[in-house]
């Protein structure tokens, strides 16, 4: 007797597609936060106060005690829902990387950049998170010291351009899959990310060459 799957392919398609929706949601969600991020820490390019007042601002509300294992959290959902698509046996790799040589395609690129990118977010971000919330309160003094002590400034070195590529590229797949950037806007819009990404990292430079010349 034949099986009926129309039900089970139905179901598992359709809890495939909530996941799916999940991991655009945590990824917008994680993309606006680091926007607002980059503002908040290059607030100390106005002055040490500047950073210090907004710092307060956010501990006083509770919104970093709060707010900051949220992000964890939502971090931390993102990699498990984006880990479903993310090849980490070694002969998916090896295929994969096969497949992306031969089909020249620049996309299929970008999705390797995010998901090499992603292994180490996932592990610097964790540390970064652990170790500047389990240290509050937040002021410019304290995090200069920790970019003037050297060990800092090389890791925020490394994880910038990390999550400024996977951020920029998140933010591009996201308008690809869900239809907002067609055929006819895909350049143009692929432009913009770029010049996006660019400008992040140059205000995250910007804003360690601070940190690294504030007098503590
Ligand atoms: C609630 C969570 C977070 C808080 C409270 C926070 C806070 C801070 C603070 C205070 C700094 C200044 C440097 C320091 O004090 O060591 C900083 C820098 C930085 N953070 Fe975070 N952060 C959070 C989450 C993240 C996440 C999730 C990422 C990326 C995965 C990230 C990436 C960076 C980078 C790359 C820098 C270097 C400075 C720059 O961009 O110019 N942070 N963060």
């Amino acid at each position: 007797m034949a099986i009926d799957t129309t039900i089970y392919d139905r179901s598992s398609g359709v809890s495939s597609a909530i996941l799916d929706w999940l991991q655009m949601l945590t990824g917008a969600g994680l993309i606006l936060f680091m926007w607002s991020h980059m503002v908040l820490v290059a607030s100390v390019n106005l002055g040490a106060g500047a950073m210090n007042t907004l710092a307060r601002f956010f501990e006083d509300t509770y919104m970093a005690q709060v707010g900051g294992p949220l992000i964890g959290a939502t971090f931390l959902l993102h990699f498990i829902l984006a880990a479903r698509k993310v090849p980490f046996r070694t002969e998916q790799q090896s295929t994969i990387w096969k497949h992306t040589r031969a089909l020249h395609h620049l996309d299929t690129w970008l999705w390797l950049v995010q998901a090499f990118t992603a292994m180490i977010i996932l592990i610097m971000g964790s540390i970064h998170m652990w170790t500047v919330l389990t240290d509050l309160p937040i002021t410019a003094a304290k995090s200069a010291a920790r970019i003037q002590g050297g060990f800092w400034l090389v890791f925020y070195l490394i994880l910038l351009p990390m999550v400024e590529l996977h951020v920029g590229i998140g933010f591009y797949r996201i308008g690809v899959k869900w239809g907002f950037i067609k055929r006819s806007n895909r350049k143009g819009l692929k432009r913009f990310e770029n010049i996006l990404t660019g400008i992040f990292i140059l205000i995250g430079l910007i804003t360690i060459i601070r940190f690294m010349t504030l007098s503590i």
